[in-house]
């Protein structure tokens, strides 16, 4: 996981909107959230927790076939963010494309990898939940703006024998509620008012978004239980999208399952979006409450409407034991470096082209076409 540096209380968030500590814990549980400073952006983020990942993966880059990023705050609508995550990590024989299906997105992020693992087309995936939410959040809305923080996770995952990993999922949506959590942006059919909420920032209908929060959460999870085989006294943790403590609560309440069986971090990072259940995941682990061959539960909700659950039987050790290697170690350092520079140098060669281009045209095209040659000599 990677989280920015600057962290915002709910006390400096008074600050800012008419609210209180007090609303904010009680209403929430939320007591903090990390805000991405100018520096910090989705991909740098991402890019943290994808290296943090591939260490305690002991993977290289160039093991990598496909990185997924789901992301309800990219960078840019295109290129992706995965693209440019895979190009900083150099993992050069990877593929690369964002998911959009907003908290549930981690959720859909793994399923899709498992199954192009469990397909036999890929081996080795990356999956990337990140977000930088304080860039869309409209911060004189105080019933918005004080859920939200920014973050990243991140998980390696790779075709083996051993049984376990991704057991089943339960994907859905509800387009019909699409207007209920939205940003308004590029390519809103209304374009003038964008349905009367702000352009480019987030706007949410909160009891509504909190009465279906409950009501998935309450039933997907005995739902993709039962499809893995298993019952509700088989799983050792339910990792859910950590969006609002009385959530949680609601959903302990109604399966009569005691809260402690639920992972919450909410109270430190607010609600990252995608990001939130791989921080949560990777919290557990470090807190040793995640151990080899425990069934898990992963659920999601969020804009669309979506949600996604889903059950894992956790199939490696701890990353203290993790098979790290000095060696690999090393190579991925090099791998970074490289890649580093290997953009830089790109760029630069572009600009110099750019120049060349407008003094003397003709020389240009001349550099242009030994470049060519060069790199593909038989054409
Ligand atoms: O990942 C996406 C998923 N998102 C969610 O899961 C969010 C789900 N929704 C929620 O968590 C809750 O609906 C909120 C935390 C957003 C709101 O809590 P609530 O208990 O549903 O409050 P409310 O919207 O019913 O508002 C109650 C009162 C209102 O005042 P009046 O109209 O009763 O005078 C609000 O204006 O609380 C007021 N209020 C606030 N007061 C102080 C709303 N936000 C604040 C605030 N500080 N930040």
């Amino acid at each position: 996981m990677a989280i920015p540096e600057n962290v915002m209380t709910n006390d400096d968030m008074a600050a800012i909107v008419d609210t209180t500590d007090e609303w904010i814990q009680s209403r929430t549980g939320i007591k903090q959230r990390y805000i991405a400073s100018e520096k910090e952006s989705t991909s740098s983020l991402g890019l943290k927790a994808a290296q943090r990942a591939l260490e305690v993966a002991d993977v290289l880059p160039a093991e990598l076939d496909m990185v997924i990023v789901a992301t309800s705050t990219p960078d840019n609508i295109f290129p992706s963010t995965a693209s440019l995550i895979q190009a900083w990590l150099g993992a050069n024989n990877a593929g690369a494309f964002d998911l959009s299906a907003a908290c549930s997105g981690f959720v859909y992020g793994v399923n899709m990898a498992s199954q192009a693992i469990r397909s036999g087309s890929i081996e080795t995936a990356l999956v990337i939940g990140t977000e930088t939410m304080s860039r869309i959040l409209d911060w004189q809305d105080r019933s918005t703006c004080i859920l939200f923080g920014d973050g990243a996770g991140a998980i390696v995952l790779q075709a083996s024998e051993a049984e376990g990993g991704v057991l089943t999922s339960v994907l859905r949506s509800d387009g019909y509620g699409g207007d209920l959590l939205c940003v308004p942006s590029v390519g809103s059919l209304d374009s003038t008012s964008a349905n009367g909420h702000k352009f480019n920032k987030m706007y949410m209908n909160g009891s509504e978004v909190f009465k279906f929060g409950s009501r998935v959460m309450t039933e997907s999870i005995p739902q993709v239980v039962a499809q893995a085989g298993l019952t509700l006294n088989d799983i050792s943790l339910i990792i859910p999208h950590q969006a609002n403590q009385r959530i949680i609560q609601s959903a302990a309440r109604h399966l009569k399952l005691d809260e402690s069986l639920f992972m919450s971090n909410l109270e430190n990072y607010g609600n990252t979006s995608a990001a939130s259940i791989p921080i949560a995941l990777c919290e557990a682990v470090q807190q040793g409450r995640v151990k080899q061959d425990d069934y898990l539960v992963f659920v999601g909700f969020g804009g669309g409407l979506s949600w996604a659950s889903m059950v894992v039987r956790w199939g490696v050790p701890k990353p203290e034991e993790a098979r790290g290697s000095f060696v690999n170690r090393q190579r991925r350092q090099l791998s970074y470096i490289f890649a580093f520079w290997r953009q830089r140098l790109n760029r630069f060669n572009r600009r110099m082209d750019e120049v060349v281009n407008r003094v003397h045209p003709t020389r240009g095209r001349m550099i242009r076409l030994r470049r060519k040659i060069e790199r593909h000599p038989l054409e």
